[in-house]
């Protein structure tokens, strides 16, 4: 018998007869079978607020200007907020029924992200709920030849972006694949062959890897890099620094970065060795500066730098600002001072 586990499902369907209610009662129906435990928070039968409001609080830190973010880190929400935010924390798997409306969810689960979640002081690989699972299941009326990258409506994946990475890997969750029901019982299968396959999903899903997003290690400073950046050793066995930026990205600004390192050479800025165009990327390799930025330093050691620590830190800048002005270069705005210090 399979450990015991504990999942919520929150289903997002007007109609209790509709597909995506056969859905739920499947998963109900396995989860059960499993001996795991199963809470469900049926939106439409709580009437549940779609809407964020001032309302959504017992009291307000800032009566006079209400801003959402600072008052949901007071814990001060209401009991319909609350109860839904113990539920997630009880969870091991939570999974999102609900059908697709106008390329995004409904607006009943939409508002249950707005109000539910909040931005916890730690996100992606380091949120709050990253030992959870979760998953979407979605239906379509469209047929599956119009959700593809070149299809008419797109990529069906980026269209739930928004959600998949937006909302569930932003709050730390492991995001299962989805489950995709397309144009059930019009162009596509049955709606027996839909739950069929959903049933034979479900019985292994604790079995199933995570979809593989880019963590928040492979950013530097606090995931604000244009880029991710990745350790690597060279065929001599030196270590070095590569930092991917899809091509898409404003690729100027990246051209100009590489073109103002590849000509400075100083102890305190970042060497620049080399770049290449790889698929959608461009690949930039450079020095390896271990121990991470400063302010990873202050958060990870749990530490306040002395006054001699700090005057070091401030050297090390100045020195390295003095050679680029020496050398007529604009270091505003480019990444490639070192952040570490000795
Ligand atoms: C308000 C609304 C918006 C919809 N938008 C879309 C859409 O953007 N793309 C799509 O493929 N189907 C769309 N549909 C069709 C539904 O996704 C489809 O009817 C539903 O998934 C079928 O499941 P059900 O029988 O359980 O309702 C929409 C339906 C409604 C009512």
């Amino acid at each position: 018998m399979s450990e015991k586990k504990k999942i919520l499902i929150i289903y997002a369907h007007p109609e209790p007869k509709s597909f995506n209610g056969a859905l739920l009662n499947k998963a109900i129906e396995i989860f059960q079978n499993q001996e795991h435990e199963v809470k469900v928070s049926d939106l439409y039968e709580m009437n549940f607020q779609a809407v964020a409001t001032k309302k959504d609080f017992t009291s307000l830190k800032n009566p006079e200007f209400f801003k959402m973010q600072l008052e949901q880190r007071q814990n001060n929400m209401i009991d319909e907020i609350k109860n839904e935010q113990k539920k997630v924390e009880w969870a091991d798997l939570v999974i999102f029924i609900f059908p697709l409306w106008w390329s995004g969810v409904p607006a009943i689960l939409k508002g249950w992200f707005d109000r539910v979640f909040y931005q916890w002081p730690k996100l992606y690989d380091q949120g709050v709920f990253k030992e959870k699972k979760s998953l979407l299941s979605v239906s379509t009326g469209a047929p599956r030849s119009l959700y593809t990258e070149r299809g008419l409506n797109g990529n069906i994946s980026k269209i739930l972006y928004s959600i998949t990475h937006g909302c569930l890997y932003f709050c730390g969750f492991q995001v299962l694949p989805t489950s995709y029901h397309y144009s059930v019982g019009q162009s596509e299968k049955t709606a027996e062959e839909c739950l069929l396959s959903w049933e034979e999903r479900l019985k292994n899903i604790f079995d199933e890897k995570p979809l593989n997003f880019n963590g928040l290690k492979d950013y530097g400073e606090r995931g604000l890099s244009q880029g991710s950046v990745h350790q690597a050793v060279t065929k001599t066995g030196q270590i070095v620094a590569i930092k991917k930026v899809p091509i898409e990205e404003d690729i100027d600004s990246i051209i100009k970065e590489i073109s103002i390192m590849k000509q400075c050479d100083h102890v305190r800025l970042v060497k620049y060795y080399d770049s290449y165009f790889l698929d959608n990327e461009l690949w930039i390799v450079m020095e390896y500066c271990g121990g991470g930025s400063v302010a990873d330093i202050i958060e990870f050691c749990e530490i306040t730098f002395t006054e001699d620590q700090i005057a070091s830190i401030v050297k090390s800048i100045l020195e390295g600002l003095v050679y680029f002005h020496s050398q007529k270069k604009n270091p505003s705005g480019h990444q490639s001072r070192k952040r570490t210090f000795n």
